[in-house]
């Protein structure tokens, strides 16, 4: 049998996730917010000491690419150790070795940081990755070594959770509802008292057309066609991540932006193929329209088989047909995210009323 142009058994994450992030601009503007964000950080001290390594944590780092981005052009005049951990072995190895070393090799996100040390296009000194799930590990553990526990915690100076705790809205192995865990280790465990976690997700609230709010990052559990407040309050990440923050008396600062999710003009040519996963084959050869198929895949993060046999509102032909709308008659799909920004629990009323004027010089800066 003829090898298919793309699963359609099953939802293969890491193909879609690839076409997804290369097909908007979330991570150019959040780029701009977090490097405006660091720069001022910058501006006020932060990571300016030769004599210390600005230590760097990121949770779901993917393949390492935005890791390296987010740390561009900001001096770190000590240099960086970068620590990053994933659940999926093609970026973050596999965990069948105890061995931090050896368990990081093949990966991609060994691989992007191995080539970021060489060129010192960010001025990278270490750097550890660790195949790890947030909700089974402990991601002190995840990001520390062994000794390092033994000695101290509170040693991060930032921790990126970008894109990430989508997937921590269930309950970890301890029992504990993910979001609140990981939003605990991070400001009890990660942060130094000077320490920033920046955070990135995409929210239900905002989306210009009801539908998106709805196929996008709903990862299939949205059941109303337009989502109630009790779902937007349930389901969107950054309603969590806020009630996390809330019950565990940590101050979370926010700011909310717009970006765009893009296809190729010929969305409507292979509009018939793209809801029938039968005719996939007619795709092969055609990267733009294959690369277009695995976002539209990603948008419902379920696979096309199931996607397929759904004929509610909620199913392939109805995505279908909403995305080509979207794209003829505004270009692209309007998104939304927001950058949150936790700190330690040891933060000082004097460091948080510095983060507060960082995140409304930013807000003004970009957001005018
Ligand atoms: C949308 S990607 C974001 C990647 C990267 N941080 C970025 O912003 O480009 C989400 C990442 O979370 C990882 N992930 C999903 N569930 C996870 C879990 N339970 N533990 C650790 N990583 C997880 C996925 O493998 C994926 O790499």
């Amino acid at each position: 049998m003829a090898e298919q142009v793309i699963r359609t058994d099953i939802f293969d994450y890491e193909a879609a996730f690839l076409a997804y992030k290369d097909s908007n601009n979330d991570h150019e503007k959040l780029s701009l917010f977090n490097h405006t964000f660091l720069k001022l950080l910058e501006d006020q001290g932060l990571f300016c000491r030769e004599d210390q390594t600005t230590l760097v944590g990121d949770i779901g780092c993917g393949d390492g690419g935005a890791t390296v981005h987010y740390l561009k052009n900001i001096q770190f005049k000590g240099g960086l150790d970068v620590r990053v951990t994933d659940k999926q072995p093609e970026f973050a190895g596999s965990d069948t070795s105890s061995d931090q070393n050896k368990n990081s090799k093949a990966c991609l996100a060994e691989e992007i940081l191995s080539n970021a040390k060489q060129s010192q296009i960010i001025p990278l000194k270490n750097y550890q990755v660790r195949y790890g799930d947030i909700l089974a590990d402990d991601v002190a553990q995840l990001l520390y070594t062994n000794e390092e526990m033994k000695a101290s915690m509170n040693r991060f100076d930032l921790v990126y959770l970008s894109h990430i705790l989508y997937y921590a809205r269930y309950n970890h192995q301890n029992g504990r509802y993910g979001v609140t865990h990981v939003v605990d280790s991070v400001a009890t465990d990660l942060l130094s008292e000077n320490g920033v976690a920046i955070l990135f997700h995409s929210g239900l609230r905002f989306s210009k057309y009801a539908y998106f709010r709805i196929a996008y990052f709903t990862r299939g559990v949205i059941q109303n066609v337009d989502p109630t407040d009790e779902e937007i309050k349930r389901l969107s990440t950054d309603c969590a991540i806020r009630d996390a923050c809330n019950e565990l008396g940590l101050t979370c600062f926010e700011i909310p932006y717009k970006f765009d999710l893009c296809f190729s003009k010929d969305i409507r040519k292979y509009s018939d193929i793209y809801k029938d996963p039968s005719r996939y084959h007619e795709l092969r050869g055609n990267p733009s329209a294959i690369k277009d198929l695995r976002v539209i895949i990603f948008m419902s993060h379920r696979s096309p088989e199931d996607l397929y046999a759904d004929k509610s509102p909620r199913g392939l032909n109805n995505l279908v047909d909403r995305i080509v709308d979207a794209v003829e008659n505004n270009g692209c799909v309007d998104l939304f995210s927001f950058m949150q920004i936790i700190l330690s629990r040891k933060a000082s009323a004097e460091f948080k009323q510095k983060i507060e004027r960082a995140v409304k010089e930013c807000q003004n800066q970009l957001c005018s």
